[in-house]
């Protein structure tokens, strides 16, 4: 499969499960003083996660292109050093407003990844946050990944914040064992190849993170009305996989 294959298969799934497809936004956003840069897909659905907008769809699946140059999500250091972090990227996303939750969210990740395009469930990790004991018993029901391959994490890795303030929440994440010989710091002093580990044999595929929370000024956490999912998946990251290749700079469209 080509990027642009790859792109439309995951469109086309999400469609199948009734999500309505919507343009990428502007780079820049739209009157959110909060952010310089769009930085995930969620960023144009803000405010329906904030219940201050309705649209007419619950579902919504898009491929945003985002910058990560600054804030909370800036990856400008990581660019060069590995092989896997761009400054200005393609986000996959499928999107839940008060409609589908947890459950739905896992299933189709997994479905997408396993059964569409085949990767090797003998390969994949889940994690999840520290306390969600919900997506953890969901990640082993549906997958039926063994205990040892359902990880929890804390803040840094498993709660997900547009930025210093707005919607967030747990998160789960998928992550590949890509294998010994995808690991690029072998033989150094302590290093353990590991999931949210600093080299590149374990990458982070899709996050799915479970909104529940408007991060305040304050920094106090208020609960949201509703429970939404807003997910993301780097369309260079997926497709280096999907094309077998170690390197997001060897795909076709780079
Ligand atoms: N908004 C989430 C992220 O960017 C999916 O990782």
């Amino acid at each position: 499969m080509t990027g642009n294959d790859i792109r439309r298969s995951f469109l086309d799934y999400f469609t199948r499960q009734s999500h309505t497809v919507v343009k990428s936004s502007s780079l820049v956003p739209d009157k959110d003083p909060t952010l310089l840069f769009t930085n995930a897909g969620m960023v144009q659905f803000k405010n329906v996660f904030l219940g201050q907008e309705r649209l007419p769809y619950s579902r919504a699946a898009s491929s945003q292109k985002c910058l990560r140059i600054s804030g909370k999500h800036n990856d400008l250091e990581a660019v060069g050093r590995d092989t896997y972090h761009h400054t200005f990227f393609e986000m996959l996303g499928n999107w839940s407003f008060g409609d589908y939750y947890k459950a739905e969210a896992i299933e189709w990740a997994w479905e997408l990844l396993t059964r569409e395009w085949g990767l090797p469930k003998d390969k994949l990790w889940a994690t999840v946050y520290l306390d969600d004991d919900q997506a953890e018993r969901l990640w082993a029901k549906i997958s039926g990944l063994p205990a040892e391959r359902i990880r929890r994490f804390g803040e840094k890795e498993n709660f997900w914040e547009m930025g210093e303030t707005g919607p967030c929440g747990p998160c789960s994440e998928i992550h590949l064992d890509r294998g010994p010989e995808a690991c690029d710091r072998n033989g150094l002093p302590g290093h353990v190849c590991q999931v949210n580990g600093d080299c590149a044999r374990y990458i982070e595929l899709w996050n799915l993170v479970f909104i529940q929370y408007n991060r305040k000024d304050n920094r106090e956490l208020e609960e949201l009305p509703s429970k939404h999912v807003d997910t993301g998946m780097g369309l260079e990251r997926i497709t280096a996989v999907l094309q077998n290749v170690l390197s997001n700079y060897d795909i076709d469209f780079m």
